[in-house]
């Protein structure tokens, strides 16, 4: 099968459309052929040899988390899924032929497998911040750089759950936001006035890493109120960084639902083939993704 892996980490020059073994789904696991696979910047930050913690990475190694396809093996002990069934999910090296999930759900009905592809970690991220921040129905809820994958997808939770949102994007997202229920404004200069004015709130997410954290904690008055998934420095101003990821079924079945339901949408914003992983690692890198880009296979 073709597959994208890297033998040396570093710039996305590294990455190689190579001819690889075929895996296979071993106890608690399904292979699926896969159709799309979801771009992450943790995706990049692998490939350039970032300490994660949460993700060791051994030499060779393929690429990808999240992937959309047609499952083709059931692993021992799995239940409630069969070959040929259409599944979004986590697993490794997803920017290939064929990958092996660890955690799945059934798509559902009307998404595109390139759709399916952008959700799962951005989905399980979103659901185990707001969980973790404390966020309350009712309570307002400031999202700094909100127009992401994880942005598009906590905007679009805490709307379903009655949570207020004020979120923060550049110029070009502000619509956008808008139109996910949020008020809106513009990051940079002047944006902690900006956020001020439209209003108090109680728990915030910094979902971009800025260097905004001490702002963060002054806007919301308590530490344990803000949660950052990109700044490894929040411990320094009391604030927890989210890092282990969890419970990714649940995720993916909530995100199933919220789906089917038509209350959590993330648009792809551009697809790439295989042959193309890199230029769709320099342009996540670029950090101004809205919604997810996604390989298509
Ligand atoms: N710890 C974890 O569990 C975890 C999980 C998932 C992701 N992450 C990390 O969280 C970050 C966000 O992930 P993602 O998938 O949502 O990324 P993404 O889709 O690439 O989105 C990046 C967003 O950041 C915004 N941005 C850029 N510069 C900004 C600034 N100075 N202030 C505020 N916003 C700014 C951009 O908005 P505009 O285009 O509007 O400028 C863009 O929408 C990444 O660093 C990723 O590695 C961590």
């Amino acid at each position: 099968m073709r597959k994208v892996s890297f033998a040396e980490f570093g710039g996305p020059d590294v990455l190689r459309l190579t001819d690889a073994e075929e895996p296979h789904a071993g106890p608690g696991r399904i292979r699926i052929a896969v159709r799309a696979a979801g771009v992450n910047p943790v995706d990049w930050r692998i490939r350039e040899g970032q300490k994660l913690g949460a993700h060791p990475t051994e030499l060779p190694s393929g690429v990808g988390l999240d992937a959309a396809g047609v499952v083709d093996e059931v692993g021992e002990g799995v239940e409630g899924v069969e070959i040929g069934d259409h599944v979004f999910g986590e697993g490794s090296s997803t920017y290939a032929e064929f990958a092996v999930l660890s955690a799945w759900a059934r798509m559902p009905e009307g998404l595109t497998f390139e759709e399916a592809a952008g959700y799962p970690s951005v989905v399980e991220t979103a659901l185990r911040i707001v969980r973790e921040v404390g966020v309350q129905p009712g309570q307002t809820l400031l999202v700094s750089g909100a127009s992401g994958g994880v942005g598009s997808a906590v905007l679009q939770i805490a709307r379903d759950r009655g949570i207020r949102v004020i979120g923060t994007a550049g110029a070009a997202n502000q619509d956008y936001l808008r139109g996910l229920g949020a008020l809106a404004t513009t990051y940079g200069e002047g944006w902690v006035e900006r956020v001020r004015r439209l209003g108090p709130v109680d728990a915030a997410l910094d979902l971009a890493g800025s260097g905004v954290l001490r702002e963060l904690v002054e806007l919301v008055g308590d530490p344990h109120k803000v949660v950052s998934i990109a700044d490894l420095g929040a411990p320094e101003f009391g604030v927890r960084f989210s890092g282990v990821a969890g419970s990714a079924p649940d995720a993916l079945a909530a995100a199933a639902d919220l789906i089917s339901r038509g209350r959590l949408h993330i648009p792809v914003e551009k697809s790439y083939p295989l042959a193309e992983a890199a230029a769709a690692h320099i342009d996540s890198r670029a950090g101004h993704t809205r919604g997810r880009r996604v390989i298509v296979v």
